[in-house]
């Protein structure tokens, strides 16, 4: 379609650096323009509707329209538009979201400190890891390790952290503090006939091999997300964690986990780390916080952690980290009103009813022939393409597969995301059974078309 001049669609290509867009293509065929949205639905600026099937970025739990967060930011501006929790200055909104926060989360934590986004909180657990360290007196103790495929963020460390390549190239990253470990996807990685339990003690046994070859003694944490979000939806395979930390003790190496999706009931349980037995020292949360109505992200950490930084703090003069921003009153209030409304209205009920739902309607793809693996627990999932079922044969990446895919899907009103030939399936936590059926058929729709497209490209 022609794109009128001065109209938002043409002042977008001129005027707006979009993330993980390819920026070439951006400048041809413009954006997808956002008006609104009401509950599982948004809507484009020409009144069309899309099922969003990826609750904006696997965040917006509630969906569009929730109009107590709307009063609770409106009420919380009116109070206290701002105020900082900078040289022991506090405010009511801050305190009880600390306070709930520990109170729900899956391990014994001692504070909760404030941050705006999910990168921003794994970039401050580094930094408390550092200078935990070195207030112990083991400043060489800095290494963090990660994983391929994993995804922590952006910034310069969390962007390192990240173990997917197109944060990296031409980014001069990863920074050297950052070692990656191999990535716990079974139907990928395994050796043929390994079975889960021998896949995850091998994943165990890689993650060894690196800590002694760097030395014990340099490193200093793990990250891990209880469910790998943006690399794929790669759940781990049984007995994974339980392997890994056992590790990780023996090594006297932090374990953060990062549950920037999967807190807050995405899983099943209101912490991933509940679901798979994770028992982390520190504990990252963002997105589902506030449904995402505004940006605002924790980190959890345990006692003797905060007995460092305290110590630290009193030898220094101050704990010398934080943002403008870190626990923004109205931010905070919004937060506290969407963890009300997950418990007032049975959220965890009603994800756990329709978690077979979804799962068991991406599961019917799993026959189509352009279908590798289907993959998910709880409200999220995925969906692998490949060329060839029998061998697991990918698609050649520059034949963008998946990125086809979800543009067949958005033109069929549905939102996905493409990982690559990964698609993704994380609605609002609020969606029903019909709506979740009505994804279904829409996703079919584009995997049909998608199919047919291949075919005539002669891929397959
Ligand atoms: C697991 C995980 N960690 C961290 C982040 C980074 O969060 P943000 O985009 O808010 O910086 C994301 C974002 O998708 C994420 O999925």
């Amino acid at each position: 379609m022609a794109i009128a001049p001065n109209s938002p669609a043409a002042r977008d290509i001129a005027y707006a650096l979009h993330p993980y867009t390819n920026l070439e293509q951006h400048q041809k065929e413009g954006s997808l323009i956002v008006k609104g949205g009401k509950g599982v639905y948004i809507y484009d600026d020409t009144g069309r509707e899309y099922l969003e099937g990826l609750a904006g970025l696997w965040s917006t739990s509630l969906g569009w329209g929730e109009d107590r967060l709307v009063d609770a930011a409106t009420k919380a501006m009116r109070q206290l538009p701002y105020y900082h929790q900078f040289g022991a200055k506090a405010h009511e909104p801050g305190i009880d979201l600390a306070e709930r926060l520990i109170k729900m989360a899956p391990v014994p934590f001692s504070k909760a400190f404030f941050t705006n986004s999910g990168s921003e909180a794994n970039d401050t657990a580094i930094k408390i890891i550092w200078y935990y360290n070195a207030v112990l007196g083991r400043s060489q103790k800095k290494k963090i390790i990660s994983r391929l495929r994993a995804y922590h963020g952006v910034t310069l460390a969390t962007a390192s952290l990240t173990g997917l390549p197109h944060l990296h190239k031409y980014f001069g990253l990863p920074i050297g503090e950052v070692k990656h470990t191999s990535c716990p996807h079974y139907y990928r990685n395994a050796h043929p006939g390994e079975t889960e339990e021998d896949f995850a003690t091998r994943m165990a046994a890689d993650l060894e091999k690196l800590i002694l070859e760097e030395g014990p003694d340099t490193i200093a944490a793990m990250f891990a997300e209880p469910i790998m979000g943006a690399g794929g939806v790669l759940l781990p395979p049984r007995t994974y964690f339980e392997k890994i930390q056992a590790v990780l003790k023996k090594y006297d190496i932090l374990f953060v986990a990062d549950e920037v999706i999967c807190g807050f009931y995405r899983t099943g349980n209101v912490w991933g780390s509940e679901t798979y037995g994770l028992k982390p020292d520190i504990l990252t949360c963002a997105k589902a916080l506030s449904s995402s109505y505004l940006p605002v992200a924790g980190v959890l950490i345990s006692e003797p952690i905060f007995q460092a930084l305290a110590k630290g703090s009193a030898e220094v003069g101050n704990w010398g980290h934080g943002y403008t921003y870190s626990g923004h009153p109205v931010a905070c209030a919004v937060a506290l009103e969407t963890l009300n409304i997950y418990e007032e209205r049975d959220i965890l009920g009603h994800v756990r009813k329709m978690a077979p739902v979804l799962q068991n309607g991406i599961r019917r793809f799993a026959d189509h022939p352009m279908v590798g693996e289907v993959r998910g627990t709880g409200l999220i999932g995925a969906v692998e393409l490949v060329k060839d079922k029998a061998t697991k044969t990918s698609f050649d990446p520059k034949q963008f597969v998946g990125a086809y895919l979800a543009k067949r899907a958005q033109a069929h009103g549905l939102i996905t995301r493409a990982m690559g030939d990964h698609l993704g399936f994380c609605p609002p936590l609020i969606i029903t059974a019909e709506q979740i059926e009505e994804l279904l058929r829409r996703f079919k729709l584009a995997l049909d078309d998608t199919h047919e497209w291949v075919q005539e490209q002669g891929w397959m």
